[in-house]
């Protein structure tokens, strides 16, 4: 059985000379955690991205801690050997460090072993108040999908020189509170390599170009199982949705034509023997 990922160990990959890049996948269930666990990925992000892709939201505003918790849970169920991180959902971590820690201990309880907030300096207090408690905390930068209102849509980050320099700032303050990695979500490539040169811990990038220390994608993203939308970063490894709807056209059509439940998917009554039944003992 081999060994669990820990937070040290993931820490730790930005100063391994020659180490591959992190691999980080979305897992929202029992089964995605199984099928990502198996591929021997390193982190699964129980992301709020589970807002969209799973529950039908047109953001990632809609969940809560409770919705937060239920799916962290079925993950974590799993005992996966991938280090599992939660995402502390809008509103969560906004009022006070107090109420930070408590709803990120709901998700701990669920069983993650570290969480991740969006938002830079200004989280600072929060992140501080997590990494206290002994609760290990990932940043995320750039687009931060609970700003989208603030930000006015899911936009590239970072383009502009002042803008680039604060989100290099904003990093340098999350590592300075004790974030032990950072997601840095749809940045040019070149302010991307300037923070994972500038900071100690491993940034993971997605749509954030190839010098990030580790990668991340929605595992729906990455399947084809999502394709109502596809962002420039994403690379789809499968076609699940069509290759599903092609399946249960498939059943519709047998189980229309009558072809389906052949005999052999159909069960029998038993076939009484003995004196009573008229068949020998
Ligand atoms: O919720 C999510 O899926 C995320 C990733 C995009 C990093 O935060």
């Amino acid at each position: 059985m081999p060994a669990r990922v820990t937070v040290p160990a993931v820490r730790d990959r930005k100063a391994a000379a020659g180490s591959p890049p992190l691999v980080m996948v979305t897992a929202y269930d029992a089964p995605t955690a199984r099928l990502a666990d198996a591929a021997d990925v390193d982190l699964l992000l129980v992301g709020d991205s589970v807002a969209m892709v799973v529950l039908g939201y047109d953001d990632t505003l809609a969940v809560t801690v409770d919705d937060m918790a239920h799916h962290t849970a079925a993950v974590a169920r799993t005992g996966p050997r991938a280090l599992v991180v939660a995402d502390l959902p809008w509103m969560s971590y906004h009022v006070s460090p107090e109420d930070t820690v408590r709803n990120a201990a709901r998700l701990v309880r669920a069983g993650a072993t570290a969480v991740k907030l969006e938002g830079g300096a200004k989280r600072v207090p929060m992140v501080r108040a997590l990494v206290d408690a002994e609760i290990p905390v990932m940043g995320h930068l750039g687009l931060t999908p609970q700003s989208v209102h603030a930000l006015g849509g899911f936009k590239v980050q970072g383009r502009q020189a002042a803008a680039a320099d604060a989100l290099v700032d904003d990093a340098a303050a999350l590592v300075e509170a004790g974030a032990f990695a950072l997601v840095l979500e749809a940045v040019p490539a070149a302010l991307a390599r300037r923070v994972t040169e500038a900071v100690p811990v491993p940034t993971i990038g997605i749509g954030a170009g190839p010098a990030c220390d580790g990668q991340v994608l929605v595992l729906h993203d990455l399947l084809g199982l999502e394709d109502r939308v596809r962002p420039r970063f994403v690379r789809r490894y499968a076609s699940l949705r069509a290759d599903g709807t092609a399946a249960v056209a498939a059943f519709a059509a047998d189980v229309r034509s009558g072809a389906f439940p052949a005999p052999e998917e159909t069960y029998e009554p038993e076939v009484r023997r003995g004196p009573a039944a008229g068949l020998p003992a």
